[in-house]
């Protein structure tokens, strides 16, 4: 009966290692095993990327800053949407000069506010409800910005890409680049949802990074 039990449990030990415990598992309860649908990274995906991100934490503004510039470089018509960018002057009036925005007080405080934004969500990928209303929120301020498509929000993701690069340098590896992609297609996909939202009241850009 006692070899019975322990080769049972040796079983299950073995199932659970390799991932392959079934949902009925009568060792771990079921909630913990049942992933959320909603959520594309495994569970190892998101403790990668937590871990990868503390990096970019601690360089919010460069690396903010470098994916705007990335982001109008390939994307120029973008600049026209932002009041506060596209007066900035530009060297003999050439549209697609970006170098003065590259120095640009406000160029550094719009991408460390959005940077901000995926900070929090991205610390909320545990949490898959608070990630999907706190991002959905987000994505449906930008109601109010007047000539914005709902298809912009994936314009960031090269961009996004390309800066996550530059900061993490050789900590930037394939495994960690397929993870970030994942990741950025989620927010995308989270924000494009809230800006498909029903509006219901007022829709304030300051309530949501508060
Ligand atoms: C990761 C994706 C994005 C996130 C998390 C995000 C987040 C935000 C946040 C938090 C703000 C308010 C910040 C502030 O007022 O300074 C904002 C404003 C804005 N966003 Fe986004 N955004 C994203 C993508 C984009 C893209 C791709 C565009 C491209 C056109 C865009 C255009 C704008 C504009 C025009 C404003 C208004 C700026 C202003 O009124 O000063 N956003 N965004």
């Amino acid at each position: 009966m006692g070899c019975e039990l322990s080769r049972f449990l040796k079983k299950v030990d073995k199932q659970v290692e390799d991932g392959a415990c079934p949902k009925t598992c009568p060792v771990i309860p079921t909630q913990t095993l049942a992933s959320d649908p909603r959520m594309p990274l495994t569970t190892r995906q998101k403790y990668s990327m937590l871990a990868s991100w503390k990096a970019i934490n601690r360089a919010m503004e460069p690396t903010g800053v470098y994916m705007f510039i990335k982001l109008f470089e390939e994307n120029e018509e973008l600049v026209e949407l932002f009041d506060k960018f596209k007066a900035l002057p530009r060297i003999d009036g050439e549209a697609n000069d970006l170098s003065g925005l590259e120095s640009s007080l406000e160029l550094a405080e719009h991408a460390t506010a959005v940077m901000a934004t995926l900070d929090e969500g991205i610390k909320a990928l545990d949490t898959v409800d608070v990630f999907d209303d706190f991002l959905r929120q987000i994505g449906r301020t930008h109601k109010r910005i007047p000539g914005f498509k709902k298809e912009y929000f994936s314009r960031i993701e090269p961009a996004f890409l390309e800066s996550a690069k530059m900061t993490l340098g050789d900590r930037y590896t394939d495994n960690i680049e397929s993870i970030y992609k994942i990741t950025i297609n989620l927010v995308i996909e989270t924000l494009i949802k809230g800006f498909e939202m029903e509006d219901f009241g007022e829709i304030s850009m300051v309530e949501t990074i508060s």
